[in-house]
């Protein structure tokens, strides 16, 4: 049976599916980037906004009509969609099969092969969710956790269909969320907050790296959050388990030093990041997202600052500059402390890059609020600001509290504000690199050399996007988190640059994330720095882009 499998939502689905296709795969099932071509139709989704549902129903809505017409299609909802909907979604979608939760995911085989043997399967042999079971997990503790099995059964190949190069990964080091934010669904469909223990963590990225990994991204909602107490969480064997947070508490002054009067060896963030940079050498670049602004200690800051091949990259969402609403989104900090965190970060990291999200148009958001958030955006060197209008979520604290009195008119032009402003302070960000020399991470050809190649678009959606560094993930991660999409334009007027040079020009990134654009030497095959790191020089800059001139040598470029 084939498999068509598309992906909404974070980096943390992008990895689910990832591990998803190589499970299948595993078993037998053969994937195909075409869905007309499949046999069985997977869609891995988001709930984190009404926008990320609609378009995950638009496809459901399809392929409702491929059935209908006779085709005999399974149809899937993988993560927090199918979470969040929970088996009221087979009643009014009754062309989907299966429903899969993101914390269930390890069950999938399962369900695919209950619905395939024959047409009259009960709801529970085709629905595997969390439920309540997920937030009540942090109380029976981490440890009967299946999901594990998957991350640790990932498959360290390059991905299988082998024409882009698999130097870079995600590896998840915490699940879930226990922040509630007020506006949140991720803490509802993803669970509880749980750890995964360090030694699984390096394990994973040294096992990456010998499949020829360069860049891992850590995943984690919070995720310099990660604080695992040793002893606390093993099996019958000794082995170390999956834990579930320790709480807030850990984090308040001298938290995590009590863990450690009682006698309990604690791995921090900070020695997390450190062991893997020391450990593993080979990965040339360590990230992580997405950072939570409060409880961000110095020692995670000073490990970056002494280890190189830690990018000095934070992604760290403000969501808001007014006190007040943020408070109402339960955020757990204020203004002041995200100025005070930034400051410290860029004395520490002088040439750290930030970025972040921010929510327009959060109930009873004024127009002295949101004047708030465009001061806090324009006075910090922000990279670039994932925007976005507030969505009202079933099941959240806010949809339930306070209603959604910002008009749909005002939050657009908030946004549109917003984003102007922030355009300006990208286009300052990017500037000041002119003139320096950068380490880039190639990730191929730019979209316009491809549409000049006549090379056919690979959907955002295919499977492939999904373990591949490549242009289309350049597009799969600017383009799902906000509206950001003009930075796949290339920055050279089309008309003034000779065909052949388009037709060279080759997109990567500096290791604090800014696109960077430049044409491949003449004497170079272009597929061959597919995954590299080079050094340029910048020559120029735009708002959410520079552009280079490669300077690394031509001996070892070949
Ligand atoms: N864990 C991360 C964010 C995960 S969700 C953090 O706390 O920073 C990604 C982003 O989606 C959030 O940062 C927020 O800006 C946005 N978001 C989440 N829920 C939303 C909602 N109901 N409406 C609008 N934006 C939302
Ligand atoms: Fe959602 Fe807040 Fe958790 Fe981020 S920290 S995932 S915004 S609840
Ligand atoms: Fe969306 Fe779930 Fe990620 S709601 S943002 S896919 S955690």
């Amino acid at each position: 049976m084939k498999v068509y499998l598309e992906t909404f939502g974070c980096q943390m689905n992008e990895l689910d599916s990832e591990l998803v296709r190589g499970h299948l795969e595993s078993l037998g099932y053969r994937f195909t980037p075409d869905p007309a071509d499949a046999q069985v139709v997977l869609y891995n989704t988001c709930s984190v906004r009404e926008h990320a549902e609609q378009k995950a129903y638009s496809r459901i809505g399809i392929a409702g009509k491929r059935k209908e017409a006779g085709e005999r299609l399974i149809v899937g909802v993988l993560g927090c969609m199918a979470e969040r909907d929970g088996i009221d979604m087979l009643r009014r979608y009754p062309q989907v099969d299966l429903l899969c939760g993101p914390g269930e995911l390890d069950k999938l085989p399962l369900l695919i092969d209950n619905v395939a043997r024959t047409s009259r399967v009960s709801i529970d042999d085709r629905t595997a969710l969390a439920g309540n079971k997920s937030r009540r997990s942090a109380t029976l503790g981490a440890a009967e956790d299946s999901l594990e099995a998957l991350d640790l059964g990932r498959a360290f190949e390059p991905a299988p269909d082998g024409d882009l190069p698999a130097t870079s990964a995600y590896v998840r080091i915490t699940r879930g969320c226990n922040k509630f934010c007020t506006y949140c669904v991720v803490p509802y469909t993803r669970g509880a907050e749980v750890h995964r223990p360090p030694d699984h963590i390096v394990d994973e990225c040294r096992r990456l790296a010998d499949s020829g990994v360069i860049e891992v991204t850590l995943l984690g909602q919070t995720v310099n959050h990660y604080l695992y107490v040793h002893g606390d969480a093993v099996d019958g064997a000794g082995r170390e388990l999956p834990q579930v947070g320790p709480g807030a508490a850990a984090f308040a002054k001298g938290g995590t030093a009590k863990l450690a009067t009682r006698g309990q060896k604690v791995t921090t963030f900070a020695e997390l990041l450190r062991r893997i940079h020391e450990e593993v050498p080979a990965i040339k670049r360590l990230r992580f997202v997405t950072s939570y602004p409060r409880d961000f200690g110095d020692d995670v800051l000073d490990v970056l600052a002494a280890s190189p091949r830690i990018c000095r990259y934070l992604h760290v969402p403000a969501q808001s500059g007014s006190n007040r609403i943020l408070k109402l989104m339960n955020r757990g900090y204020t203004v002041e402390e995200y100025r005070e965190f930034i400051h410290r970060a860029v004395t520490k990291l002088p040439d750290v890059t930030i970025a972040g999200d921010i929510i327009v148009g959060f109930p009873t958001e004024t127009h002295e609020d949101f004047a708030a958030t465009v001061d806090l955006v324009r006075s910090l060197p922000f990279k670039n600001n994932f925007i976005f209008k507030y969505s009202p979520r079933p099941g959240t604290t806010a949809i339930d509290r306070f209603p959604d009195d910002v008009p749909v008119e005002v939050k657009k032009q908030r946004n549109n504000t917003l984003l102007a402003v922030q355009s300006e302070v990208s286009a300052a960000v990017h500037r000041a690199w002119i003139g320096r020399e950068v380490e880039v991470l190639v990730e191929g050809l730019s979209a316009a050399a491809r549409a000049d190649n006549d090379e056919p678009r690979v959907a955002a959606s295919s499977a492939r996007t999904v373990s591949a560094p490549s242009a289309t993930k350049v597009e799969l991660r600017v383009t799902s988190r906000g509206s950001a999409t003009e930075t796949l334009t290339p920055p050279t007027p089309r008309e003034s640059v000779p065909t052949a040079s388009r037709a060279r020009q080759m997109v990567a990134r500096t290791q604090g994330d800014l696109i960077t654009f430049f044409d491949c030497p003449l004497d170079v095959t272009p597929e061959t720095l597919r995954g590299r790191i080079l050094r340029l020089l910048v020559t120029g800059s735009g708002s959410l882009q520079l552009q280079g001139r490669c300077i690394t040598d031509a001996i070892d470029l070949t």
